[in-house]
């Protein structure tokens, strides 16, 4: 999300005439896009300031600004905090930055946190940063209402709304015709999209089916999925499109009902196992990811070992693991309590990682003599002789070069893994 923000904003400054530099230690001004989800994510940000307030030590007129859910969560007494800060623009205040940085560059303080609630930057074309030219993301949505106790994100980015699809599609075609083979539609709920025109509303379903028809060999994925929306029509479209991607990312957060109900996710356990159900009948051999919480307040050994039981169960091919961390202004934080001691989290959280990695080493040792159909992204990060891909249940394939290139779609027969990676050769 954080990611396809930077490249809207941009695309934003470039109108404006600003150019990018590859070295911050080159740049007049520096923006630090910033999360707010998890407090590690904020104690980086501070560090990475911290860097920068040595730079303008050196060079005075250097700008320096502050973008995203941080800047959103702490408004003006993060200003107070950290001296070195310029400019300080919330998620829905990119549009103004030309303005915010006039005023940054003539001595003023430049604030704008305002949240709208309408704003979704359809009519802006991203500038795709640090592209490997064959993926790209499309953000297709903006905010969430879901109000998940343990979660910022509802305060940092406003009120849920969609974009405007056929801006979507426009934007799938134009970057299926710059050679890019495979978009990511984003957004916190993607399955609660509703886009309103001549009286009608276009689904979540009806949009990515639009999107696949673009071309059969532009792949189609998208993120993050909420378990108590996501619907059998939508599993039935991704049935049916064979370039909408067999990998479905639905968090559970918890295995336990009891911390369920305390996150606020308005599902059970049981439910969440029946959507799992519905997603391997309907689309057989679909790869399912997960998000999940460990010491969430008050959990106890019971609701740790129902996590463990449920990834069991699921048999997620692979997971993003935290330990909870508890954010200011948050159900949570104002209504419960952050009674898990940190060497539980830490303990939990080992636990389920490491059964994580027992799972995917089991999923990806389940392909080996098996052969897919993977699309290049580029050269592998640990061998230039390697390319790396990823087949359609968004696993990574690692493979000798041969003929094609990135962007270009092979069978790779997969000949061994690790829990991470596969390993084979083009066939
Ligand atoms: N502490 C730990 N993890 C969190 N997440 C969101 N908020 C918190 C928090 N306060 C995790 C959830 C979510 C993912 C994007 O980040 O698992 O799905
Ligand atoms: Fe946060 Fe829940 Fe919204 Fe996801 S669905 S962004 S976890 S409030």
């Amino acid at each position: 999300m954080n990611f396809s923000d930077s490249e809207i904003v941009a695309s934003i400054l470039g109108d404006s005439g600003y150019d990018r530099v590859v070295e911050a230690s080159a740049a007049d001004i520096v923006l630090v896009n910033t999360c707010s989800i998890r407090e590690h994510a904020e104690e980086r940000v501070r560090k990475r300031l911290h860097q920068f307030s040595a730079l303008k030590k050196k060079r005075p007129g250097l700008v320096i600004g502050l973008l995203g859910c941080m800047a959103e969560r702490t408004k003006t007494a993060l200003m107070e905090e950290e001296q070195i800060l310029d400019l300080i623009a919330g998620p829905d205040s990119y549009r103004h930055l030309p303005q915010l940085l006039e005023e940054a560059g003539s001595g003023r303080q430049a604030i704008d946190t305002m949240l709208s609630a309408d704003e979704t930057y359809a009519d802006i074309r991203p500038v795709r940063l640090g592209s490997n030219g064959v993926s790209a993301f499309i953000s297709i949505m903006r905010g969430c209402e879901n109000h998940c106790s343990y979660c910022v994100v509802p305060s940092t980015r406003g009120q849920e709304r969609s974009r405007d699809a056929v801006s979507i599609v426009g934007e799938t075609a134009d970057l299926f015709r710059q050679g890019y083979r495979e978009v990511t539609l984003l957004g916190q709920n993607v399955n609660s999209y509703a886009w309103s025109a001549g009286g009608k509303v276009m689904s979540f379903p009806e949009l990515i089916g639009q999107v696949a028809e673009v071309s059969p060999l532009m792949r189609v994925r998208f993120a993050t999925s909420h378990p108590k929306d996501m619907s059998e029509d939508l599993l039935r479209t991704i049935a049916a499109y064979p370039n909408i991607c067999r990998a479905i990312h639905l968090p559970v957060q918890s295995g336990s009902n009891r911390m369920l109900d305390r996150m606020n996710r308005k599902y059970t356990r049981e439910a969440y196992l029946e959507r799992i159900r519905a997603i391997r009948e309907i689309i057989p051999g679909c790869a399912i990811s997960t998000d999940i919480i460990a010491g969430f307040c008050d959990e106890t050994e019971d609701d740790h070992r129902d996590t463990l039981s449920l990834m069991e169960q699921a048999g997620f091919d692979s997971a993003f693991m935290f330990k909870y961390s508890e954010r200011p202004l948050t159900l949570a934080a104002e209504t419960l309590n952050d009674n898990v001691p940190a060497e539980v989290k830490e303990r939990r959280l080992r636990e389920i990682i490491a059964l994580q990695q027992r799972l995917s080493l089991a999923s990806n040792r389940r392909d080996i003599g098996k052969s897919f159909e993977a699309l290049i992204e580029g050269t592998s990060k640990r061998s230039d002789d390697h390319y790396s891909g990823r087949n359609s249940r968004n696993k990574v394939a690692v493979f000798p070069k041969a003929k094609d290139g990135p962007g270009s779609y092979v069978i790779v027969k997969i000949s061994g893994a690790t829990s991470a990676t596969l390993l084979g050769e083009v066939v």
